[in-house]
């Protein structure tokens, strides 16, 4: 819809101001207006609490909140929080949770937790002697930002190193200080930050007060300072193990064959960009369903898989299979920053009742839980797509969206769950079969 006037002070407005305004652009504003209100929660203390999460909230917007069960991870059962919208996500967690429990289950581990923030800045002077000048920068910068690390540092994280990174032959005069921090439990990207704006504060005094240039100071220009969401040793690697023949077999496929589907199919994924994207697509819809019912941020968890999974110059998948001395190793690395504490993981309730189901963990466990739904989603879609294919399945958990799609009523949704138990849905089907059911309902009723 293209509007021309512009909406003057719309934050100002009150909730139901707002509201208002939107409904304006809609044919009937009552009845939008009625519909929008309808989602907003019955308690009025915890409405507000989602109002201020966001900024020109009107509503709120449902996803549901499924449990995956039966995860062995490390030697430890888990149910799985998930939010996701998409039918058979979690339905194909839990086959794979299942799947593996009497086989030793997933294991998980964190190889570090090290993030990522940088000062981008401009400076002509010579180069040689900001590098020598560095270990006292540095000293100084770490004196700043006492007070912003002190809590931090409390909890036995906080500053790591700054180094000095020469990019001047991408672009002129450009530098960056490179600062790797150790945010503990938390994701830190406020903490981080802070930290970052006082360097650059630092920097920029000390360059230019400082005689660089033999009494000619040269400007230094901070382009900006900011984290980076690339955390490539935030790495997580989760795998699953057993030996060949423990395999079975899979939609009765003989276990030779499925295991051979199943490397062609992984080879596949490194081999060739578009099933790349898709077989990566299947590991984040595990990883960002956990990450969203834990309060965390799932752009920075993809936009930073999806960097890895670039990391050799090329996109490619980020799971691995070894058949090596008569095992099936299945493994998924990629890195992800989760933070258990600060931010809306504890002041979202769900995510602090997500929390509590997985035993408050660490950030470390987390990212291990999180990978290891990643890795249980691919490997329940891989072996889907190596034998019956992707659809039966997919379709029949998306049966009762097909039904809500024709208005089908609880008694109707009942008999054509029934009808389709044996049966291929599709939507065709599933609308010849409710025509059926209503012209003969019709026909009894008259
Ligand atoms: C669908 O959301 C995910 C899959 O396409 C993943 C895959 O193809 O590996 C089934």
């Amino acid at each position: 819809m293209y509007r021309k006037k512009i909406i003057e002070g719309f934050s100002r407005m009150i909730k139901e101001e707002k509201l208002e305004a939107v409904g304006k652009h809609f044919k009937d504003p009552e009845a939008f207006v009625k519909e929008l209100k309808s989602y907003w929660h019955f308690d009025n203390e915890k409405q507000k609490l989602f109002d201020e999460f966001s900024e020109n909230t009107i509503s709120n917007y449902y996803f549901p909140f499924g449990i995956a069960p039966n995860f062995l991870i490390n030697g430890k059962m888990y149910l799985l929080p998930m939010v996701i919208e998409e039918s058979s996500v979690v339905a194909a967690a839990s086959r794979s949770a299942k799947f593996w429990v009497n086989k030793g289950g997933f294991h998980a581990e964190v190889i570090s937790t090290t993030k990522i923030g940088q000062v981008h800045f401009i400076w002509s002077g010579p180069h040689d002697k900001l590098e020598s000048k560095m270990p006292e920068l540095k000293e100084e910068m770490i004196l700043s930002t006492m007070n912003i690390t002190a809590n931090m540092r409390a909890r036995g994280g906080g500053i790591i190193d700054i180094e000095l990174v020469d990019m001047t032959d991408e672009i002129d005069n450009y530098y960056q200080l490179k600062a790797t921090f150790n945010t503990v439990d938390s994701m830190g990207a406020n903490f981080i930050n802070s930290c970052l704006e006082e360097f650059a504060i630092v920097l920029k005094k000390f360059l230019t007060t400082q005689d660089f240039c033999n009494g000619s100071a040269k400007s230094c220009d901070v382009i900006m300072s900011i984290l980076s969401n690339y955390t490539p040793e935030c790495l997580v690697q989760a795998w699953v193990e057993c030996p060949i023949k423990d395999i079975g077999n899979p939609e009765d496929f003989s276990t030779d064959r499925f295991v051979w589907k199943f490397q062609k199919a992984i080879e596949i994924a490194k081999a060739d960009v578009y099933r790349a994207t898709t077989h990566n697509k299947g590991i984040f819809n595990g990883i960002d369903a956990v990450v969203l019912a834990t309060g965390n941020d799932f752009r920075a968890v993809e936009a930073c898989g999806h960097t890895y999974a670039s990391r050799n110059g090329r996109y490619q998948s980020l799971t691995s299979l070894s058949l090596e001395n008569g095992m099936f190793h299945y493994e998924l690395e990629v890195p992800i920053a989760l933070g258990t504490v600060g931010g809306l993981t504890t002041l979202h309730p769900v995510s602090k009742i997500s929390l509590e189901l997985l035993n408050n963990p660490p950030a470390t466990e987390l990212m291990e839980i999180a990978a290891v739904a990643g890795l249980a989603n691919n490997f329940g879609a891989i072996r889907s797509l190596v034998t019956k294919g992707i659809q039966i399945g997919h379709m029949k958990m998306h049966l009762l969206n097909i039904l809500n799609s024709f208005g089908a009523s609880r008694i109707e949704k009942e008999r054509a769950v029934n009808h389709f138990a044996e049966k291929k849905v599709s939507y065709s089907a599933v609308s010849n079969y409710l025509e059926e059911i209503r012209k003969s309902d019709q026909i009894i009723n008259n």
